[in-house]
């Protein structure tokens, strides 16, 4: 803002008959935007790709509805440097508040003289934004499988969007966009959007369903497709395309599936991106577009749960969405409980699809309890199913406790009420009511029981304790235990601590995720001695398998035992891998062994700058370098 603009903007406020509001809306603890008073609905983009300065620059024009009587429109805004601000091409003058830490800086547009309700806004926004904006990834050659170009990825969730364009980052407000992207000829743009022309270097996009800013996704590679089915294709670099085609092959099949129990799937597209291993999720459910972790072409589908959870966010996250990060749950619980059901409704045994069910609703469980019991403390605030987060980020809040506590919940409300049979249409019956809506808990709860309003069991219901108390639900369903039972066998074996005991036969009938529920059981238990490990490792066939869910599993077990032989192998996972869920219980595991503490810090600190900022700092806490 040059000098004459901050004078005006300062004598406007002297006068202004607006009070000076808090610095975070009231509507979202991690948002300094007012929704309530204005709210954007539609975006248009133009943005050019700069890979030598690191930056995207361009312009957002923001269509705006007014909703009260406003002298000022107020935006999140993180790292960017803006050049000016317009509407109706005169210049508007603004204030870019200091930053706060990890929140960015709130932005407030002047309007030149009061706007009211029902009043329609273009607000023209020219900006740059910076190299370290949290949102972008900018990955070297060296980090790509080709090894020459450079590639550029998003992740704008929870609230990263800030850094990529002024907005009102809340997942209270949604917008449709579109998108004019200028890179260089020999690399593909995608969005979480319908792509539309690509020539030479321009390539446009259309979002015509209205979503919150944490669903806006760019990716920039030099990337191969490979077409999955009527409205899928999968996009990789060459060298992972065949492996990602074979993977990912059945996703129409889920689709299917999905729409059978949701309804039918309104973003026209489905399309798969697999990122480069520094991707920090297993999945993100971008519109039109998931984006997915390397890690999941494990050669053998066993990770399509990764895939299906993504594809019931169409519907719970990207349809219907939670109003703030308190309310995670929403968008998460309920995501696990529909992957759940849509992954069982595939057996046609109805026995044996709620075996399979159950089987992964516990491996749910084993995860919900290390982190509540062992990891956060049965204590810890961060354990409610709807937590406080002013003052905590959401980054930070992250867990797995919204999704297994979550989709807990629902099945213990869907057991409770009646099962599927009814439990079903409810689910038809909600998202139908709050597609394209966002809400809170307090409105789920009102809908469901104005909708199960004769239901005597809604009563029994302790609200209080699901929603806020900290620690492990009060009930845990009776779950089939069928397919866990060989488990709970060979645990017990394996406690005997008799070398001579262990061969293949234990686990040859075991499936992927039967191994996956074994480690993560030994990982709860005292650590074993070396030769019993090496010995499980080897005649197991776990210690080199393919896997990173299991091979993850088994380097963590390998940790607690204190095996140095392993650290190696560790490091170069951890150094190599960017998925959050394996590096940062990897890091505590050695951060927890003190002898090599250091070694780990030291690790860490030599590969930050290759992390995506997210991973980056997440691990510095876990490693007690930042508070
Ligand atoms: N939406 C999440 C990823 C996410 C959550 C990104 C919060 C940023 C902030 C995604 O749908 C997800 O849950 N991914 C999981 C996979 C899943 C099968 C549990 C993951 O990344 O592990
Ligand atoms: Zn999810």
């Amino acid at each position: 803002m040059d000098t004459k603009h901050i004078i005006l903007f300062y004598l406007f406020n002297c006068f202004s008959p607006v009070p000076v509001m808090g610095a975070f809306s009231p509507l979202d603890p991690s948002s300094f935007s007012r929704p309530e008073q204005a709210v954007i609905k539609h975006v248009t983009l133009s943005l050019n790709v700069d890979f030598e300065n690191k930056v995207l620059n361009g312009s957002a024009t923001l269509d705006v509805d007014v909703l009260q009587d406003i002298g000022d429109v107020v935006l999140d805004s993180s790292e960017l440097t803006i050049e000016s601000i317009e509407l109706d091409g005169a210049q508007l003058t603004y204030k870019l508040d200091d930053p706060v830490p990890n929140y960015g800086s709130k932005l407030t547009i002047q309007l030149p003289k009061r706007a009211s309700s029902g009043d329609k806004l273009k607000i023209k926004i020219k900006y740059t934004t910076s190299p370290s904006a949290t949102a972008l990834q900018w990955l070297q050659p060296a980090q790509t499988s080709g090894k020459k170009h450079p590639y550029l990825f998003s992740q704008c969730q929870p609230i990263h969007a800030r850094s990529i364009l002024p907005c009102q980052d809340t997942p209270f407000v949604k917008f449709t966009y579109d998108a004019e992207v200028t890179a260089p000829e020999e690399f593909t743009v995608l969005m979480s959007a319908l792509r539309g022309e690509s020539r030479s270097t321009k390539t446009t996009f259309n979002q015509p369903m209205p979503l919150p800013s944490y669903l806006l996704a760019i990716a920039v590679g030099v990337l191969e497709h490979r077409t999955l089915g009527p409205r899928s294709k999968v996009w990789s670099e060459k060298e992972e395309i065949e492996r990602s085609a074979w993977e990912f092959a059945e996703a129409e099949k889920y689709l299917q599936a999905a729409e059978r129990l949701c309804g039918a799937y309104e973003w026209k597209q489905y399309d798969l991106l697999v990122l480069p291993p520094s991707f920090p999720y297993g999945g993100m459910e971008n519109p039109c577009l998931t984006f997915v972790t390397p890690t999941l072409l494990a050669g053998d589908r066993s990770q399509a749960d990764v895939l299906i959870h993504e594809i019931m966010h169409s519907w719970t996250g990207n349809l219907v969405t939670n109003r703030n990060f308190e309310h995670f749950w929403l968008n998460e619980g309920f995501t696990v409980f529909l992957e759940r059901k849509v992954k069982a409704s595939l057996i046609e045994d109805p026995i044996e699809a709620k075996k399979s069910r159950d089987f992964h609703s516990i491996l749910g469980l084993e995860e919900l309890s290390e982190a509540v019991v062992s990891q956060l403390g049965v204590d810890n605030p961060l354990t409610r199913l709807v937590p406080d987060l002013h003052d905590v980020h959401p980054d930070d809040a992250f867990s797995t406790v919204p999704y297994e506590k979550g989709s807990l919940f629902l099945r213990y409300l869907e057991d409770l009420i009646g099962g599927p049979e009814v439990f079903d249409d409810f689910l038809r019956s909600y998202l139908k009511n709050f597609s394209r809506k966002s809400l809170d808990t307090d409105e789920f709860k009102a809908y469901l029981f104005n909708y199960f309003q004769d239901n005597e069991k809604l009563k029994s219901v302790d609200w209080e304790t699901w929603l806020y108390k900290s620690g492990m639900p009060p009930v845990i369903p009776d779950y089939d235990t069928s397919m866990t039972k060989p488990i709970t066998a060979l645990v017990a074996k394996i406690n005997q601590r008799n070398a001579t005991l262990i061969s293949y036969q234990d686990v040859q009938t075991f499936t992927p995720h039967q191994i996956m529920i074994f480690l993560q059981e030994l990982i709860k238990h005292p650590p074993l001695p070396l030769d019993i490990l090496h010995t499980l490792g080897a005649e197991y066939k776990i210690d080199s398998s393919k896997n990173t869910e299991i091979l993850y599993r088994w380097l963590r077990l390998c940790l607690r035992s204190k095996d140095q032989s392993i650290l190696g192998e560790v490091f170069d996972f951890v150094n190599h891998i960017g998925r959050m869920r394996y590096v940062r219980p990897l890091y505590r595991d050695l951060y927890d062994w003190e002898d090599v503490r250091n070694q780990a810090i030291e690790n860490f600190l030599k590969n930050e700058q290759y992390m995506m900022h997210v991973c980056a700092h997440t691990v510095k806490k876990d490693l007690h370098l930042i508070d």
